[in-house]
């Protein structure tokens, strides 16, 4: 059993509530290799922003769970050595799907979990997560749990179609589990094609595809019936189009990738929304930067030479949704 506090790292419940009444939100990043590590901490610590380093399923298998502990104790190091004095870091579980799973992250040093039994009838959902969050609260672990489905694939959790989150169900759901915070489904999804073709419209003048606006009165709604409650905001990359047309301009194929406009994530971050979730976009700007050098030096085979352009991309990415989009720098 590793305590999270032994590693440095803190939960989220202080900056929940700070971020709620400060008008601000905390950004999630994902990570699964050192550069977007590095990059997301020296982005936060520049900034002066509480984060929130991502796990998921999929990156614990990939990385190693034993390492990625370490590697977030390390990031905690970094921070200091950059001059952050205080770092405020947590280590959350993305998606977590199991009991098991959560509990393995718990006992390994994560402060904050996610149990997200969202695919599961409701009574299924609450019996879950509220045995997560009785295992949890024990070692102060914070626990956020899903109401609601996002379109496209959670994990290894797949729909077709989104199922926005029931408003009246809310309020029973977070008072039966106890979780700390709640994922909604307000018409976000997961990916980098957020939207078909058909639920848009096109900008007549840059051919753009423009997405249909999030379902703000549902936010509304939730935020009425849990005042002052933690909300999260799962698949929000805005799938920058200089990075698509990037990729697409060195050899690669995204044609009508789509996010969520920026404007909209900007007044998510303002209300109860206090954790928004990107990876995607960090995928993009890696992607887009390693294939410019592929593409423009075919000779190049150290792999400093294209991590390292693709770290300093995904920094200027984090800083920018840091300073520009989620208003979290200078709260740390
Ligand atoms: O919500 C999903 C995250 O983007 C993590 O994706 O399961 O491929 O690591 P992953
Ligand atoms: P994006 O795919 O929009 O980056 O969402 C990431 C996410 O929700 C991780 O849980
Ligand atoms: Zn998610």
């Amino acid at each position: 059993m590793v305590s999270y506090k032994e590693l440095g790292l803190v939960n989220t419940r202080e900056m929940f509530a700070k971020a709620i009444k400060g008008g601000y939100a905390i950004p999630a990043f994902n990570f699964n290799n050192m550069e977007q590590l590095q990059a997301i901490i020296k982005a936060a610590a520049e900034t002066k922003s509480p984060v929130i380093l991502q796990v998921s399923k999929g990156a614990r298998n990939y990385a190693n769970q034993t390492l990625l502990r370490y590697m977030a104790q390390g990031a905690v190091e970094y921070a200091k050595e950059l001059g952050w004095e205080h770092p405020q870091i947590c280590l959350h579980l993305d998606h977590g799907d199991s009991f098991e799973l959560c509990k393995s992250c718990v006992d390994f040093g994560f402060s904050s979990v996610m149990i997200d039994a969202s695919s599961l009838p409701y009574e299924e959902n609450i019996a879950l997560t509220k045995k997560v969050v009785e295992y949890a609260h024990q070692f102060d672990v914070t626990v956020e749990a899903e109401l609601g489905v996002l379109a496209g694939v959670e994990d290894e959790v797949s729909s077709a179609v989104s199922h926005y989150t029931k408003p009246e169900e809310v309020v029973d759901f977070a008072t039966r589990t106890g979780c700390d915070s709640l994922a909604i489904s307000i018409g976000t999804s997961h990916g980098a094609y957020k939207f078909t073709p058909e639920q848009c419209t096109r900008d007549p003048k840059t051919g753009r595809l423009v997405p249909p606006p999030l379902a703000f009165d549902v936010l509304d709604a939730i935020m009425e019936q849990l005042p002052g409650f933690p909300i999260v905001l799962h698949g929000s990359s805005s799938v920058p189009q200089e990075y698509v047309d990037m990729i697409n301009q060195y050899g690669g194929k995204l044609p009508d990738a789509v996010g969520i406009p920026e404007e909209q994530l900007r007044k998510a971050a303002k209300s109860a929304v206090c954790k928004i979730n990107i990876d995607s976009d960090s995928r993009l700007a890696f992607t887009a930067a390693v294939r410019k050098v592929f593409a423009e030096k075919p000779g190049e085979f150290d792999p400093r030479k294209y991590c390292g352009p693709a770290r300093d991309l995904m920094e200027e990415l984090y800083k920018h949704k840091i300073i520009n989009v989620l208003g979290s720098d200078g709260k740390a």
